[in-house]
């Protein structure tokens, strides 16, 4: 997951600072909403669909582990997942976050790429707030000032939407930005200059435009949407593809937004600049543009990070539209709750705002319909039910679409509706139905739950039929060692006696042999660490990760059952006894069976040995697990 080539452009020890200055509740609250319960959160995991919360994040941990899905890590691999960044862009983004600096320990080619950064968005704002000025104070910009007014935007919004203007003339921006200290390839960098044909001089990109500064979700510009004041080609001019600018990736206003849809559990997702920016005057504030685009998948995913619902307010052609149901299909398949408003024929947000006013838009949105819903208004809608061929042609279509609803109930529901607005029969529709259910088959996919898994790993014994009672004490072994893990790291004295009764390679899992050993070793590195708290997470994390297995570790961390045991010691134990006995019956069952075939060929001196081995197994069990048995 983490490129050790990246892993090597920072210290241990930076990792650690921005660890310790860092809180992944306070990160994590930045994309999910969360719930706590005492001290840990939780809330609907980010990475798969669910309605109900596993996704859960430790305070004290600093981990993050979803119980539905299996994905956890920590702060580092949270932004990673999140923010679909590699390794090193994590670091640099929670590194500024928490103040820490990194140059020192960062490689050259590292710190020019930053740097380079850095000043792209120096360039950015520079020219943002060049623009705003203009269109604030020159007198040029008086025909955008009258524009906007025409459309009916306040100064406040436009001041809010930091709305600019660039001049008419061919080097404006260059001109001032060249004179600020910015290098013309720079400017040719942030998309805001381009080389002329000739390849001699520069000219500005946007001229006679009004301005719409685009920004990531925390505000930095990163690119600028230009629209003409008359019907010239084309209506808006945008920033073309830069290292800050991608357009398939961004959402137009969601720095604004975000608050808003977070606090509704809702956003709304509009086509244009315009329209999103007029529902914001009218007071709808949890509304983003997807500019012009159809929705992307990361589009999608990054709505969806903030709100469980989503709204598409597209104008009405834009919305029946291929491009925009697939869109739709993706934010469904994020796990978005869907729903599709109706707007008025031949009106965007911003038209019929203006024209019907608040009320009627938010009745629009109430009465927005679900996906499937919406399907088969776009089909039952457009279909002419006085002929014959299109009544079958839209029936099949709505039966393909229902075919891919997975409540039975809904499908009925909806066929019934269907049906009769086509006027089939609703028996007919319903055969056409099944026949395609069972045709593409049940699409659900079964979560693997940690029981599903343990069961999944115990099948290695479970190749004979003799075995299959062992899998369950498998499961149960695999649960102890688990719970001994976060014992281990709560206190340092279960810690101890853990290390006294067992080797780490007696525990039957591999990834459970990893993390004792990485808890014990960070103790010897941290003693002070320890104590009626525990081990502090980043000591322990970065021993961890170096051994490959930090998300199945925060699993087992954050904790299944969340409350521990009143009894630290007494659990321990108990588990330390159940993975002893499991591990040495387990020995003896494998002794007895080689000495079984060794029998047949005779091999004295391997069988004196094994029967050494045995007798210490079988001293073992006596000594050690029977004076717990009467506790057990
Ligand atoms: P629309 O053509 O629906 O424009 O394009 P609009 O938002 O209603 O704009 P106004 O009301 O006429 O000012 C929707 C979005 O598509 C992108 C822009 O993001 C626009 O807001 N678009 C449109 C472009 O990028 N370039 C274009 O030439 C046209
Ligand atoms: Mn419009």
């Amino acid at each position: 997951m983490r490129g050790q080539g990246e892993r090597r452009m920072y210290s241990e020890e930076a990792l650690c600072e921005i660890r310790a200055r860092t809180d992944i509740v306070e990160v994590v609250s930045g994309y999910v909403l969360l719930k706590q319960a005492g001290n840990t959160y939780k809330g609907l995991c980010p990475f798969h669909t669910e309605k109900t919360p596993s996704f859960t994040v430790s305070a004290d941990k600093q981990l993050f582990y979803c119980f539905g899905c299996g994905v956890g890590g920590d702060v580092f691999s949270f932004v990673m997942k999140i923010e679909n960044m590699n390794f090193g862009d994590a670091v640099r983004m929670l590194a500024e976050r928490a103040g820490v600096a990194l140059s020192q320990d960062e490689s050259p080619e590292a710190r020019a790429a930053r740097e380079k950064r850095r000043r792209l968005y120096e360039c950015m704002e520079a020219a943002c707030s060049y623009y705003e000025t203009v269109f604030a104070k020159s007198r040029d910009a008086k025909e955008a000032r009258d524009y906007v007014k025409r459309r009916g935007l306040s100064d406040e919004t436009a001041r809010c939407f930091r709305l600019g203007y660039a001049p008419r003339a061919w080097d404006s921006v260059l001109t001032t930005l060249t004179g600020s200290g910015f290098l013309r390839e720079e400017l040719v960098a942030a998309g805001l200059i381009i080389p002329s044909k000739s390849g001699k001089g520069h000219y500005d990109r946007f001229r006679g435009r009004l301005m719409f500064p685009i920004t990531d979700t925390s505000g930095r510009i990163i690119g600028f949407g230009g629209r003409v004041l008359d019907d010239s080609e084309p209506k808006y001019l945008n920033s073309p593809e830069t290292a800050l600018f991608r357009k398939g990736k961004t959402v137009y206003g969601l720095a604004l937004a975000k608050n808003s849809i977070r606090n509704e559990s809702r956003a709304v997702i509009v086509e244009g600049y315009m329209d999103a920016i007029m529902c914001y005057q009218f007071g709808f504030k949890n509304v983003v543009a997807t500019l012009g685009t159809a929705l992307t998948k990361e589009q999608a995913d990054t709505v969806s990070r903030y709100a469980p619902q989503v709204i598409i307010a597209y104008d009405a052609d834009a919305a029946g539209g291929a491009a925009t149901l697939r869109g739709m299909e993706l934010l469904a398949g994020v796990g978005a709750g869907v729903k599709i408003a109706i707007l008025p024929q031949g009106e965007d947000p911003d038209s019929m705002l203006r024209k019907c006013g608040k009320e009627a838009f938010a009745e629009v949105l109430e009465d927005a319909k679900p996906l499937t819903a919406y399907k088969l208004h776009l089909i039952t809608s457009q279909a002419d039910t006085s002929k014959l061929d299109e009544r079958i042609k839209a029936a099949k279509e709505v039966a393909r679409v229902l075919a891919n609803v997975e409540s039975a109930v809904e499908r009925v529901e909806y066929a019934g509706k269907a049906a009769k607005m086509l006027g089939v029969s609703q028996e007919a529709m319903l055969g056409d139905i099944n026949r395609l259910v069972k045709v593409s088959g049940s699409r659900r996919v079964k979560r693997r739950s940690r029981e599903a898994q343990d069961r999944f790993e115990a099948s290695r014994y479970t190749s004979f039929k003799d075995d299959i009672a062992r899998s369950d004490e498998v499961v149960q072994v695999l649960k102890a060692e688990r719970l001994l893990l976060r014992l281990m790291w709560e206190s340092k004295e279960v810690l101890e006696t853990a290390a006294k009764r067992l080797k780490w390679d007696e525990l039957s899992d591999e990834r459970h042999r990893t993390l004792a050993r990485a808890i014990e070793e960070s103790q010897d590195a941290h003693p002070e660490g320890m104590g009626k708290d525990g081990l502090t997470s980043g000591q322990v994390i970065g021993l961890i990760d170096n051994g490959g297995i930090l998300e199945y570790a925060a699993g087992i961390l954050v904790g299944e059952d969340e409350k521990l045991p009143d009894n630290l010691k007494k659990a321990a134990e108990d588990c330390i006894n159940v993975i002893l006995e499991h591990h040495l019956l387990d020995r003896i069952r494998e002794i007895e069976k080689e000495l079984m075939s060794l029998s047949c060929t005779g091999e004295m001196q391997k069988s004196k040995e094994l029967l050494a081995e045995l007798g210490c197994l079988k001293k073992r069990i006596s000594e050690e697990l029977q004076p717990f048995r009467g506790t057990l």
